[in-house]
């Protein structure tokens, strides 16, 4: 059996002030995902017909990430009276009255929790007709967690939250040794929906923090005779909940850790070094494309099959195709062909489209820009608001020069047409199929197919130059020395080509 709870409420209402930010720590992020999404992601997973989302500190900017994550999240309101417990009754109080069955509550702070988890949390419950069943775990550092309190048969018989444990063993009495216990609360449960209901407006706030405290209900419905029992799991990260900065980027290594184990064991990619390799949740690589050390993959980026990404490249929302080569690069939502080579050092900015087979080489910054198949920019280029077609060559230190201080310009190469070294086409540009530009042209005007452009004034060289302005310098002592060289080489070629002499120069030695 696999077991659909009725609803999942999320509480996400809460503070966060040990965060220390001025964003909701519902709204921080790791793996490129809010706490808060992840959370809606794991209730989303268990297919429960509704998910509810407890919203009131940073109320809007919350409650607009739970529905761009799910739009289909009910958002409940909580009012000013504080504490977990108020924040479950205000949850409930937003589905339906009828709801009957099992109610899952998780927290938005708690990330790496999974739908399996879930399911397998309101499976017990179903099946042992519990009132409650709550997701625990044994911590060597149980410090800031509720704790799990058992009877002498090891039934749960309530929770202690961590201050009020604190302040039991400063007091001395029968709850000195909780401080002690090992074992703490997820603050995920399932409730059989009516238990919830009947026992969340008994919650007091006679406690530390002076807060309506869900833990509470636990004791309370022991105390009806209801059954309360505990899931523990030997996963305890998947519990580990974010209070603090501290935290944050803890459990988001350690998330970084199961994704890039997932990429290698489920996805097939050859991962070099998974410690310096950081992948947002979403990722995707192919088999046996081989990740190099100090890689961030982030965003909706997806790799495909064969290909080699890194060292030290950060690809975001960018898609790489089959069998390309993508070296030490920064790229944010660009498209790179199958076969096509990136890098090392280059920078592909929105809208770059690179073909199959094509190449970006090193120190290229493109931008808006559609290179075709088998086409090449190979060196030091700035490649802006353009097209290139099919096998057209970019020669080194090209620039493409599309802002005139108002707008932005496009400018279109030809299929096959090669523009030489350190050229400027100034944008909008149009050069067709099938052209040639000299090196170091400053193109302004359209290249007709078959033509060559050429735009640099003719050389010339005047001689003696160096010897009347300059004399008396290292420049005019190399050039004597060059001029003497030369005429010395020109003699003895001159001997050479005398065969009758040379053979005499040998027979005389
Ligand atoms: C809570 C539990 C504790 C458990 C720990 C696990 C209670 C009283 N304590 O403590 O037993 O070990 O979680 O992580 O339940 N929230 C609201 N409204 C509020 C207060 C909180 O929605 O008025 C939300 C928060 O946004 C957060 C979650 O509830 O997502 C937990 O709140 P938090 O203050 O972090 O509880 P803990 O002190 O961690
Ligand atoms: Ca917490």
């Amino acid at each position: 059996m696999s077991a659909t709870p009725a609803a999942v409420i999320v509480l996400a209402a809460g503070d966060g002030t040990r965060m220390r930010s001025q964003t909701s720590k519902m709204l921080h992020k790791i793996a490129g995902r809010t706490l808060v999404a992840h959370a809606v992601h794991a209730a989303v997973g268990t297919h429960a017909p509704y998910i509810a989302v407890t919203v009131r500190a940073h109320r809007d900017a919350v409650a607009a990430e739970v529905l761009a994550t799910f739009p289909e999240a009910v958002i409940a309101d909580q009012d000013d009276i504080p504490g977990t417990g108020r924040a479950a009754e205000c949850g409930l109080a937003a589905l339906p009255a009828d709801l009957t069955g099992t109610v899952i509550v998780t927290y938005g702070d708690t990330p790496l929790l999974s739908a399996e988890t879930l399911v397998s949390l309101t499976e017990q419950h179903e099946a042992t007709a519990n009132a409650i069943t709550v997701l625990t775990t044994h911590l060597a550092d149980p410090a800031g967690y509720g704790r799990i309190l058992r009877d002498a048969d090891g039934s749960v018989t309530g929770i202690i939250e961590d201050k009020d444990a604190r302040a039991a063993q400063a007091a001395g009495g029968p709850l000195a040794h909780a401080v002690e216990i090992t074992e703490i609360n997820s603050g995920i449960y399932a409730f059989s929906v009516d238990i919830l209901r009947e026992l969340l407006p008994q919650v007091g706030t006679d406690n530390n923090q002076r807060e309506k405290y869900l833990t509470d209900v636990l004791a309370l419905a022991r105390g009806n005779g209801g059954r309360v029992e505990a899931l523990v799991i030997d996963d305890t990260p998947q519990i580990l909940g974010v209070n603090d900065k501290s935290q944050l980027a803890q459990l988001g290594k350690e998330l970084n850790e199961r994704l890039v184990k997932k990429l290698m064991v489920e996805q097939g990619a050859i991962v070099i070094d998974p410690a310096t390799t950081w992948v947002d949740a979403e990722v995707t690589v192919g088999a046996d494309t081989v990740i190099h050390p100090g890689c961030q993959l982030l965003g909706a980026t997806s790799i495909g099959v064969e290909c080699t990404i890194g060292p030290d490249t950060t690809l975001k929302d960018t898609e790489v195709d089959d069998g390309a080569s993508v070296v030490r690069t920064h790229a944010e939502l660009a498209v790179i062909g199958p076969q096509a080579t990136v890098g090392p050092f280059s920078y592909l900015r929105p809208g770059t489209t690179l073909g199959a087979r094509g190449k970006i080489g090193g120190f290229v910054e493109t931008k808006n820009a559609q290179i075709g198949d088998d086409a090449k920019v190979p060196h030091l280029t700035y490649c802006g608001d353009a097209t290139i077609g099919e096998g057209a060559n970019i020669g080194a230190g090209t620039i493409f020069a599309n802002y005139d201080g108002v707008t932005k310009n496009h400018t279109n190469v030809g299929r096959y047409s090669f523009v030489g070294s350190n050229s400027v086409i100034v944008a909008p540009g149009s050069i067709a199929d099938g052209t040639y530009v000299a090196a170091g042209s400053a193109v302004t005007a359209p290249v007709g197919p078959g033509e060559l452009a050429v735009t640099r004034a003719r050389q010339r060289n005047v001689e003696g130059w160096v010897a009347r302005r300059r004399a008396g310098t290292a420049t005019d002592a190399a050039a004597q020395a060059a001029v003497a060289q030369g005429l010395a080489a020109a003699r003895q070629g001159l001997e050479e080509s005398t065969p009758s002499a040379s053979a005499a120069t040998e027979e005389n030695a």
